[in-house]
C-alpha cells in the first residue's frame, strides 16, 4: 500500500516527506495507523550515522490503532489503540529469563533495516528502503509492527503521553524503577536532562526521592528540571560538578543516571557518586571511556549498562500509564506536538533546547 514517510536519505541531511510503498502484513505483523511518533536521541544518531548505507524511515516511539492483523494474531485485534516499543524474539535465554531488552536478536529485530529473514518492508522510487526501524519505523502514516513490539492501551490515553512511553520516557523510568531503585533517603543525579533523563527525574519524584539533582549544558533543561521538583539544577559550564554533588549529598549521590552518551560525563558522572553508589548508563554514543579502579574498588561503587530501562514493554508501560494517570507522574509537561510535516522545525527546537521531546502528528 502507499503511504507517506519521512525519509531520512543521506546521512546529515534533512528528513523529506516522501509517497513510500509499504508492504502488507504478514501472517505474524500487524498493520497500525500512526496517530503520533516521537523524536529520540537514537532517531538522530541513527539519521547521521554516516556508516549508514542507504535511506531509511525511522521513528521508534509510535502510537496508533491497529488496522490488520496478519492471521497469527492473537493478542491485538483491529481497533485497538498501541503503542509500539522494542522487539525481543521471546525464544532466547535473556528473553526466557525475562530480560527482553537483552535479547539475543535484539540487533537483527531493531536495526537491521529489514524483517529478520532480510526482506524489505519499504520500497521508494523502485528500490528497498531502510525500515523495520524498531519493528516499526513510525515516522510515516503506517507503520507494520508485531505482537511483540506492541503494547495494547485500555482506553483513550493522550497519544503525545503515550508515544514516547516506547522508548524515551521508558528507558528513563526504568533505570530509576527497574535498575537503580533509589531508597526514599537517597539522592539521585541526573547527567543529561533530556527526554531520557527527566523521565528518570520524574519516576525518582514518583517513588518519593528526597534529593534529586539534574546536570544538563542548557539553561532551559535545567530550569524544566527545577520546575518539575529537582532540588537543584547543575551547569556543568561552572565545573566541579562532582564536588557540587557531593556538597549537595553529603558526600556523593546513592545513584546516578548517564543520559548523554558523553564519555567525559560518564566519568563525572562515576565521580559524583558517593561510597557503593550506582551507576546506570543509558546513554548511546562513546564507546570508551576512563574507569578510575580505585574508586570504584575501594568506594565499592557500580556501573550497570541499561537498555530501554530494564522494561518489558507489555508490564511497564502499563504500570507508568497508572502513574500517570494518577498524576504522579505528569509526562505532559515533557512533550511539545508537531505536524510531521515540520519534522525537521522540530529537530532544530530540540537540539537548541527549545522543546524537550517533540512529538510528531498526523
Ligand atoms: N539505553 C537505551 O535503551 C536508550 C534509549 C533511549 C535513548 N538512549 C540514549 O540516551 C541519550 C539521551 O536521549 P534523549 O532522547 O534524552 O536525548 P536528548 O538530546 O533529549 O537529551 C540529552 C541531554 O544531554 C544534554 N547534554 C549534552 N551535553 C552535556 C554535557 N556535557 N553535560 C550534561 N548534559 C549534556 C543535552 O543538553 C540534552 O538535554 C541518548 O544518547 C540516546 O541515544 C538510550
Ligand atoms: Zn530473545
Ligand atoms: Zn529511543
Amino acid at each position: 500500500m502507499q503511504i507517506t514517510a519521512a525519509v531520512a536519505p543521506e546521512p546529515g541531511a534533512e528528513f523529506v516527506l516522501e509517497a513510500v510503498e509499504l508492504d502488507e502484513p504478514r501472517a505474524d505483523e500487524i498493520l497500525v495507523r500512526v496517530t503520533a511518533a516521537g523524536l529520540c536521541h537514537t532517531d538522530l544518531i541513527t539519521k547521521d550515522d554516516p556508516r549508514r548505507r542507504e535511506p531509511i524511515v525511522l521513528g521508534h516511539e509510535t502510537t496508533g490503532i491497529v488496522e490488520r492483523t496478519g492471521r497469527e494474531v492473537t493478542g491485538v485485534r483491529p481497533g485497538d489503540r498501541v503503542v509500539l516499543s522494542y522487539r525481543s524474539c521471546g525464544a532466547c535465554r535473556s528473553c526466557a529469563a525475562g530480560d527482553r531488552a537483552y535479547c539475543a536478536r535484539a540487533r537483527r529485530l531493531n536495526g537491521s533495516g529489514r524483517r529478520p529473514d532480510g526482506s524489505p518492508t519499504l520500497t521508494w522510487r523502485g528500490a528497498p528502503l531502510g525500515g523495520s526501524f524498531f519493528g516499526q519505523s513510525g515516522f510515516a502514516t503506517h507503520a507494520l509492527a508485531t505482537e511483540d513490539n506492541a503494547v495494547r492501551l485500555d482506553g483513550a490515553v493522550d497519544p503525545l503521553v503515550a508515544a514516547p512511553l516506547g522508548c524515551g520516557f521508558q528507558t528513563g523510568a526504568g533505570a530509576v524503577l527497574n535498575v537503580l531503585r533509589p531508597p526514599p533517603d537517597g539522592s539521585v543525579a541526573i547527567f543529561g536532562a533530556g527526554g531520557v533523563g527527566l523521565a528518570a527525574l520524574l519516576a525518582a519524584r514518583a517513588i518519593g526521592v528526597g534529593t534529586t539533582i539534574a546536570v544538563d549544558v542548557l539553561a532551559e533543561r535545567r530550569e524544566l528540571a527545577l520546575r518539575l521538583g529537582a532540588t537543584a539544577a547543575l551547569d556543568p559550564g561552572e565545573g566541579e560538578v562532582a564536588a557540587r554533588i557531593g556538597e549537595l549529598t553529603g558526600g556523593g549521590a546513592t545513584h546516578a543516571v548517564e543520559a548523554t552518551g558523553l564519555a567525559p560525563v560518564f566519568e563525572e558522572a562515576l565521580a559524583a557518586l558517593g561510597t557503593t553508589g550506582m551507576l546506570a548508563v543509558v546513554g548511546l554514543g562513546a564507546t570508551s571511556a576512563r574507569l578510575d579502579l580505585r574508586d570504584l574498588l575501594h568506594r565499592g561503587k557500580s556501573v550497570r549498562g541499561c537498555i530501554e530501562g530494564d522494561a518489558v514493554p507489555q508490564r511497564f508501560i502499563p504500570e507508568l500509564l497508572a502513574l500517570h494517570a494518577a498524576g504522579r507522574f505528569p509526562l505532559g509537561e515533557l512533550v511539545t506536538a508537531y505536524p510531521f510535516a515540520d519534522i525537521n522545525r522540530a529537530v532544530a527546537d530540540q537540539r537548541a533546547g527549545r522543546v524537550l521531546k517533540p512529538v510528531l502528528t498526523w
